[in-house]
């Protein structure tokens, strides 16, 4: 690889923080700039602010280093040779994604930047923008090249995802600066495609919104499941053990979450009818993904007899997914405010995340201990798998709810073990179990009251 000199790297979220500590522990110098200051005093604590514990770790290893350093301000970018700028484009109350961050990074860069210096596009951003922000620069400085270079790391893999990426695509007007980026990611040794900043933008927005329709199209197929007394869990293994299919992102249940799938799935549906064509394809997808949480809502109220007034259910899990204390479009929150809605009584434990008023809404409450949460629970809802879910003591479960009703949002459980433990199972797109009610049965009873 050609030396490369100084890296800037903007914006301390997963993308900015596992892209500048894997540059900098591959030994390129590297100086990662965030101007919340709370963010950057943590930095400078050497912690990171999310639950991500690899990538803690190596970032420590770097910064003590001094291979990775941090700054507050872009004047200390300087001396880079590439700025790569991923700070966050959040959605606005328009569903429009908000640039200003992005933009106000690239005017600042324009001031500072040396010659030649390439900024890297790594936010997600609708495809024409960084044609859109190069066709400003290079009206006051034609030196520097604008190229997009889109991130497809997962949350709770951050640091393998960049370290050893499926493919770096990079795309812009300026073959050379392309070629510099793809060559800052080398020793990650993926394949490399070079193309234009649109269609490299376009591949990221493709690259989330496939595996959010495949999760979309399983959960139609649950829907069909629970039609026909189905079972969604070995039809999804039937159709993905055909390689054109593929076994990822085929998990049936709540639907998908995060930061990214909704929020990108929507921008390129709104890409579309900005430019005139209506995306039916997306719009199911999305339109599909928050039906999931009615019909678990609705397996609840059914599996208690119809209401869910005054009634108590434990809601295991509240991050968008296991790994992460993300609570951004976590499905789980959105069932919560819809329990409570119908009159519920929610307590709700997580073994990372401690969501607080505005996340959890004030009527449900949030108990970081799972045995205190489930303590009286008419129902239990299963809604982010954690793997320690599947190895609680449920027989204490069971003798601490007052009901028996397990709701299996994710199908994660053991629904014929919980079976043996006298809980009715109830999981997405599979047939409901329950043991045949025998005398002895009868005379063990329901749980204790609360
Ligand atoms: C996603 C993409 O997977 C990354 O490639 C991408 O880089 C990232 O967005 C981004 O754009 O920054 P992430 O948001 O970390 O990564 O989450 P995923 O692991 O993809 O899961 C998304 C959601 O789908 C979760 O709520 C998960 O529970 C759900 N899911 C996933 C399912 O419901 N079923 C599945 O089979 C798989």
């Amino acid at each position: 690889m050609k030396s490369q000199g100084l890296v800037g790297v903007v914006g301390a979220g997963y993308v900015g923080i596992a892209t500048a500590t894997v540059l900098a522990s591959w030994g390129l110098a590297t100086v990662l700039v965030e101007n919340n200051p709370d963010r950057f005093a943590l930095l400078g604590e050497r912690r990171i602010p999310f639950f991500e514990p690899e990538l803690e770790k190596v970032l420590v290893e770097v910064a003590e280093s001094g291979t990775l350093r941090f700054s507050r301000t872009l004047e200390d970018l300087a001396d880079a040779d590439v700025v790569l700028v991923c700070v966050g484009t959040p959605p606005t109350a328009t569903g429009a994604l908000d640039l200003m961050a992005l933009e106000q990074v690239v005017e600042r860069l324009v001031e500072v930047a040396r010659r030649g210096a390439v900024i890297v596009i790594k936010s997600t951003v609708p495809p024409g923008t960084t044609t859109r922000l190069a066709g400003v620069v290079a009206t006051r400085r034609p030196d520097l090249p604008l190229v997009s270079c889109p991130e497809f790391l997962q949350e709770g893999s951050c640091l393998d995802d960049v370290r050893r990426p499926s493919r770096v695509v990079v795309g812009g007007a300026d073959a050379t600066a392309c070629r510099k980026v793809a060559a800052l990611f080398a020793p990650g040794g993926a394949p490399v495609i070079i193309t234009d900043a649109t269609s490299a933008e376009l591949v990221k927005y493709g690259a989330n919104a496939f595996p959010a329709t495949k999760i979309s199209f399983v959960n139609e197929l649950s829907h069909f499941c629970d039609l026909v007394g189905a079972d969604v869990t070995v039809v999804a293994a039937g159709i993905g053990a055909d390689p054109r299919i593929g076994p990822a992102f085929l998990r049936a249940g709540l639907g998908f979450g995060g930061s990214c799938f909704p929020k990108d799935v929507h921008a390129l549906e709104d890409l579309g009818a900005s430019l005139g064509y209506q995306s039916l394809l997306l719009k199911a997808c999305s339109e599909i993904n928050a039906q999931q949480k009615d019909r678990v809502v609705a397996k609840i109220r059914d599996a208690l007899g119809g209401t869910l007034r005054g009634r108590r259910v434990a809601v295991l899990g509240v991050a968008f997914k296991p790994g992460t204390d993300d609570l951004r479009q976590a499905p789980a929150l959105d069932v919560v405010g819809k329990l409570i809605a119908e009159g519920a009584l929610v307590a709700a434990t997580d073994p990372v995340a401690a969501p607080g008023p505005p996340e959890l809404p004030r009527e449900a409450t949030f108990v970081a201990d799972v045995y205190r949460c489930i303590e009286g629970a008419d129902a239990l809802l299963l809604a982010t798998e954690w793997p320690e879910y599947r190895s609680l003591d449920w027989e204490r479960v069971r003798s601490l709810m007052h009901g028996n009703v397990i709701v299996d949002g994710r199908n994660f459980l053991d629904g014929v073990r919980l079976v043996e433990l006298r809980f009715d199972y109830h999981g997405v797109g599979r047939p409901a179990l329950s043991r045949p009610t025998s005398r002895s049965d009868d005379a063990a009873g329901p749980g204790p009251a609360r």
